[in-house]
């Protein structure tokens, strides 16, 4: 029996929405995706950002607003971004280990809100309070200075925790970070803080957008740091390395231009696999249907659907409120 035409009639199974619906392979739950969410403490209102439209600079009581609603759809986490204002930011990005900085102290205050219905994560990495923009400190010859840069992170991970954080993401690139995070963690008593290591992640222009959403400073770029596009083993290799420091979840970042990179991370490893659908992704898809040149709700879709295909379980996403209640209102989750 082989399987050929006029027996076999793949067509078959896709013949009703029904039939479609229950031989579909990849399915979106809320609880796979995480939303990110920006917040400064400078001004009285969200600030929108042009190159994100629906995405705003909360304030400390929106951001707890955002986050309720999106515990209440079921969304499974969402990471933090703190937006400093100009006059805090220096040399080594003080901001960051300021207890009272505006990551720290907003994460406190949304941990405080929402408890255990949604996982509270933050983001550990320096770019957001340094002046210069890098993610590290920067040696006496401007070059990013790596090992430096472990203590700055040892630092933030432990204000991070303390402020209720309870999933880190390391999205510094510096070589060793997830091995001096752990232990700068497990050292202060804080060993049930989960890192997520942003373990291959990737030099790209789709940060864009991003780069006004936290009125970043960065002049020139950050290839001696983010992967190289053109690179798929070394990316697999970053995994490996976070795994093996201790890595509790590993993140490939963007996704859309890196699914083979998302496929091959998640055969590879023995730790869940996320992937971040940034910035440049949402702008993309927002600016192309604003001109009615997609289906928006379609793409949107599509577009998260592929990286979970790829093999990510999780995906953070701009969209992941609105994804929710979509697949709420559908049925589907
Ligand atoms: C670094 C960081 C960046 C993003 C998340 N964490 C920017 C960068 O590395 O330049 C980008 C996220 C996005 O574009 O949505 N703190």
């Amino acid at each position: 029996m082989t399987g050929s035409f006029p027996a076999v009639r793949p067509r078959r199974l896709r013949s009703t929405p029904a039939l479609r619906r229950l031989v579909a392979e990849t399915r979106i739950d809320p609880a796979q995706l995480i939303l990110p969410l920006f917040v400064r403490d400078d001004v009285v209102d969200p600030v929108p950002i042009t190159s994100m439209p629906g995405v705003v600079q909360h304030t400390v009581d929106t951001l707890k607003a955002a986050v309720n609603e999106a515990a209440d759809l079921g969304v499974g986490g969402v990471m933090l971004f703190g937006v400093p204002s100009d006059e805090v930011k220096d040399g080594v990005g003080s901001a960051a280990t300021d207890p009272e900085g505006v990551l720290n102290a907003a994460t406190r205050a949304v941990a405080a809100e929402v408890g255990d219905a949604i996982v509270v994560q933050t983001d550990l990495c320096l770019d957001e309070f340094t002046d210069h923009g890098h993610c590290g400190v920067l040696a006496p010859d401007g070059s990013v200075d790596n090992d430096a840069t472990l203590g700055r992170y040892r630092d933030m991970a432990v204000e991070q925790a303390r402020a209720g954080s309870q999933l880190l993401g390391l999205s510094g690139m510096m070589d060793g970070q997830v091995a001096a995070v752990r232990a700068a963690l497990d050292n202060e008593g804080f060993q049930d803080v989960a890192i997520l290591a942003y373990a291959a992640k990737y030099a790209s222009a789709f940060y864009g957008p991003f780069r006004e959403a936290v009125g970043s400073t960065l002049k020139g770029d950050r290839k001696t740091y983010q992967l190289d596009p053109a690179n798929r083993r070394e990316g697999l290799r970053e995994a490996l390395l976070d795994v093996d420091e201790g890595a509790d979840v590993v993140m490939v970042k963007p996704a859309m231009s890196y699914l083979d990179l998302v496929a091959d991370v998640s055969a590879a490893v023995p730790v869940p696999t996320w992937a971040y659908q940034v910035s440049g992704e949402y702008a993309m898809i927002e600016a192309a249907a604003a001109n009615g040149w997609i289906d928006r709700d379609r793409a949107i879709l599509e577009s998260v659907l592929g990286i979970r295909r790829a093999g990510a379980e999780a995906v953070l996403t701009y969209w992941a409120v609105e994804l929710a209640e979509r697949l709420r209102k559908e049925g589907r989750a």
